[in-house]
């Protein structure tokens, strides 16, 4: 997708798809001089935020769409949430159009400062590539390229819009590649796969490197629990690290750590039959913290940041963890492992001590970790876990301005209990109760060392017999735009 900022007249501008707000759409019909139509179209639709209404024309532009709720309905300036839900309609109807571009008008949406302009430009263009995303890579019948090129938004304020189409397209990079990771198939996307996906992060660009831990190395660094969730599985695990230096040379890293399992069957402790195929998503962590750093890339956010992707899969092989076991992770604590379906956590300990090395300004670990995630919040909002309250609010802060929302939960002390261990230092299950905190709680034993959030995902992160969302990358983006800025 193309994305691109005009200004000018709504009546000049050559464009197949033109997208007005209700309150605007007489002007507009006006102008164009069709008035007589989408008099008839607005007479015969009634305006609600999320609502479409269709107007169908007979020269260039072919195609007006009309958002939003009935003026009367809203005399204010709509909020940035309806602008978002009338915005993700709209995209809906502008994927199965026939059309090669679309323009959406912002200064009829009442856009009033630059802010708002920057924020409404980044959602029309946001929401269009989205409903625009297909993954299709497997179908032997290739279906028809589509036909949406690009898309514009119209404004006088040119400077924001550009920084928006800027943005938004990094963020477009970042999040396909997410996407198209988290959907490819199991047997295609093992740790290997992810590797050398990763590795082509760093190809030509001098400010990345990208570099893979085996397994030999992970054994010589102490990596116990890392290791011993793979140990059932044929296919090598691999710890995959991308470094960025894009920001001022010593400035502390940031640094994203994503939960990596190619496949969870949850080894001896075997899942159910039923929903199985889901844990294809299960390194959905891994593939957002990617997303991240081919965004930060793409982006050229002035930013070091350093992004690791904790990749294995969970088999229950020969050789495979039993629940009992007592394995000792990179950090000298030992862990027994009660039930081997805890495996993500057992691989993000060992990526947390080893991110101690980067002395980083801020960790953010992203796993779909539990069940119990789902149970709390289902699909709207992902858990939120941190040691650090300006770090909590600066990505909840993130979320809400991306509309990838995150939702705070508590990891106090009370819960740590639960995953004390008889025969280990920790054991790597807290029973039924609060199973996301309690995860949680076994990951805080291991950040210790710098300012930490936990992202809790299992709910956002993908769609069940849809696809991967890509979530909580847009939260991630906007959090390390605004650490970004403030370098400057
Ligand atoms: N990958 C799962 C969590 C999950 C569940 C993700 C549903 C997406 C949707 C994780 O490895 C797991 O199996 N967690 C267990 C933990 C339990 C054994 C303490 C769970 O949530 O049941
Ligand atoms: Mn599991
Ligand atoms: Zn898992």
């Amino acid at each position: 997708m193309r994305y691109a900022t005009r200004t000018g007249n709504v009546a000049s501008v050559a464009t197949d798809c033109l997208v007005v707000a209700r309150r605007a759409a007489s002007g507009v019909a006006a102008a164009l001089g069709v008035e007589e139509q989408v008099r008839l179209v607005l007479e015969g639709t009634k305006g609600r935020v999320g609502g479409v209404a269709r107007v169908y024309l007979a020269k260039r532009p072919s195609r007006l769409l009309i958002i939003g709720a009935d003026a009367k309905d809203n005399g204010s300036a709509g909020s940035l949430a309806d602008f978002r839900r009338d915005m993700t309609a709209a995209a809906g109807a502008i994927a199965n159009l026939d059309v090669r571009d679309a323009t959406v008008c912002l200064d009829d949406f009442e856009a009033g400062d630059e802010s708002d302009v920057y924020r409404k430009a980044r959602i029309a263009l946001a929401a269009v590539a989205h409903a625009s995303y297909r993954f299709s890579a497997y179908k032997s019948k290739k279906p028809t390229p589509a036909k949406l090129r690009q898309v514009a938004v119209l404004t006088c304020r040119r400077a924001p819009a550009r920084r928006a189409a800027a943005h938004a397209q990094a963020l477009d990079d970042g999040l396909a590649l997410a996407k198209d990771l988290g959907n490819q198939p199991p047997n295609v996307c093992n740790p290997s796969f992810v590797a050398r996906e990763a590795r082509k992060l760093g190809r030509g660009n001098a400010n990345v490197t990208v570099s893979v831990i085996d397994e030999r190395k992970m054994a010589e660094l102490g990596m116990g629990a890392f290791l011993s969730v793979t140990r059932g599985s044929a296919t090598p695990a691999k710890m995959i690290i991308v470094h960025i230096k894009q920001g001022t040379k010593g400035d502390k890293p940031v640094v994203l750590i994503g939960k990596g399992i190619t496949f969870d069957t949850g080894g001896i402790n075997l899942k159910a039959g039923a929903g199985m195929e889901e844990m294809k998503f299960d390194m959905c962590g891994a593939a957002a913290v990617l997303g991240a750093a081919k965004a930060t890339i793409e982006g050229e956010l002035p930013i070091n940041l350093i992004a690791i992707a904790a990749a294995a899969e969970n088999m229950p092989g020969s050789q495979a963890s039993r629940p009992s076991d007592i394995v000792t992770t990179m950090s000298g604590q030992t862990v027994e492992i009660l039930n081997t379906d805890a495996e993500g956590r057992l691989v993000l300990c060992d990526a947390l001590t080893y991110a101690e090395r980067f002395k980083p300004a801020a960790v953010i670990d992203v796993a779909t970790l539990t069940g119990a995630q789902v149970v709390a919040l289902g699909s709207h909002a992902s858990a939120l876990y941190a040691n650090d309250d300006d770090l909590a609010d600066a990505v909840a802060d993130a979320g809400d301005a991306a509309g990838d929302r995150v939702w705070r939960m508590p990891l106090w002390d009370e819960y740590q209990k639960a995953i004390d261990s008889t025969f280990a230092d920790i054991k790597n299950v807290g029973g039924r109760a609060a199973g996301s905190i309690t995860a949680a709680c076994f990951l805080s034993r291991f950040s210790k060392a710098f300012p930490w959030v936990h992202l809790d995902v299992a709910g956002t992160a993908y769609v069940a017999g849809r696809g991967s969302s890509g979530r909580p990358l847009p939260a991630l983006f906007e959090y390390l735009l605004k650490a970004a800025s403030a370098n400057g």
